[in-house]
């Protein structure tokens, strides 16, 4: 895998092909998208999942919405584009990196008159989000490798990964390149109930990359933490507010109060895609809630009866108070996390 990393999202000269993640690790298969509807439903259900990757995902279905419309007339052909963006963006609201690159696509053709050049740049546009996403995750691997040092053990929750974005990921970026590096990073995964990103997802992952990896459960956390010696948490986030306030998969709240409970260090690590400073404070993130059946079976069974009340809440969100650092690819920040994130975008 590290010479030939599967691309969970990738463009196939008219469709999108995309690794369906529902299936890891038992089975590897790709699934060709040929409509913007079958993008929806792959972000909806979770075929494709991971904030950089829902983005890329979401690039790539409006280029193909673009390339298959009939519209002559660039104007309409814009207004249809708006209305296809809105859609998509219908699908899945806590991942800020779904809106930015929906965004991206739409300002890439600001002062574009044509639709075959729209078309074009479109395509275009999201090539590069793809590109510029590996290149970011690279180097947030680089910053994050030097946090740690050799033999250290990591604890990790949901998946953050290479199948998470377009190469590399964003938590799990520092084991590859420790691993090109000659560096042994150690990890611990928790499962990440109820879809089990983590079991299925980032223990798979890791150990495709040869990393030492063992699976955990997420009510064995503390316990973890505190006897086998976990030199730091690492995860991955879904949007990150001007204060710091990050929304990350559920669980990775609990999981940063027992870090700072046990005095080990925890740390964000996410591209500036996934910075929003548009929502002050993580009350303003709006949190994706599921369908009950997730909550109520595990892996097609029924663990509780049918009619069980169920909250099923995607994510939560970590005051910034508890956060170590945040990882970006411009650089690690602490402390006033408030000034230090504005000040990326400068
Ligand atoms: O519901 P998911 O699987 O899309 O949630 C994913 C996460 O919470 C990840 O940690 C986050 O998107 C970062 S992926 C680099």
């Amino acid at each position: 895998m590290l010479n030939s990393p599967i691309r969970s999202v990738e463009w196939n000269v008219d469709s999108i092909k995309l690794l369906d993640q529902r299936l890891l690790p038992s089975k590897t298969v790709f699934l060709t998208l040929t409509t913007i509807k079958d993008v929806w439903e792959a972000i909806f259900v979770l075929k494709v999942r991971g904030a950089p990757a829902i983005g890329i995902t979401a690039a790539y279905g409006l280029a193909l919405w673009a390339q298959q419309s009939e519209i002559q007339d660039y104007r309409e052909f814009r207004l249809e584009l708006e209305k296809q963006a809105a859609y998509l963006e219908s699908s899945r609201p806590t991942a800020v990196n779904l809106f930015w690159a929906i965004k991206r696509i739409l300002s890439s053709i600001e002062s574009v008159e044509a639709v075959t050049t729209a078309k074009e740049v479109i395509l275009n546009e999201a090539h590069l989000i793809t590109k510029e996403d590996e290149d970011v995750c690279r180097s947030i691997g680089e910053y994050a490798v030097g946090l740690f040092n050799d033999e250290d053990t990591l604890l990790t929750h949901c998946n953050a990964g290479g199948i998470a974005t377009a190469r590399y990921g964003t938590a799990l970026a520092p084991f590859y390149i420790a691993k090109e590096r000659g560096i042994n990073l150690k990890a611990y995964a928790s499962e990440t109930r109820p879809v089990l990103q983590g079991a299925r997802l980032t223990a798979w992952e890791l150990e495709q990359l040869g990393v030492d990896v063992t699976l955990i459960t997420d009510n064995m956390v503390a316990h973890t933490i505190k006897s086998k010696g976990i030199n730091a948490v690492i995860v991955g986030a879904d949007r990150i507010a001007a204060n710091g306030d990050t929304a990350n998969k559920i669980g990775t709240y609990g999981l940063a109060l027992i870090a700072h409970a046990l005095e080990v260090p925890f740390y964000v690590a996410a591209p500036l895609s996934t910075i929003d400073l548009a929502t002050a404070t993580g009350e303003d993130i709006e949190i994706e809630e599921r369908h009950a059946d997730e909550v109520r079976t595990l892996n097609g069974q029924a663990v509780t009866t049918a009619t069980m009340k169920v909250f099923n809440p995607a994510f939560d969100v970590t005051p910034s108070e508890l956060i170590t650092g945040i990882i970006t690819e411009k650089g690690i920040i602490t402390g006033d996390f408030k000034q230090k994130l504005a000040n990326l975008f400068i």
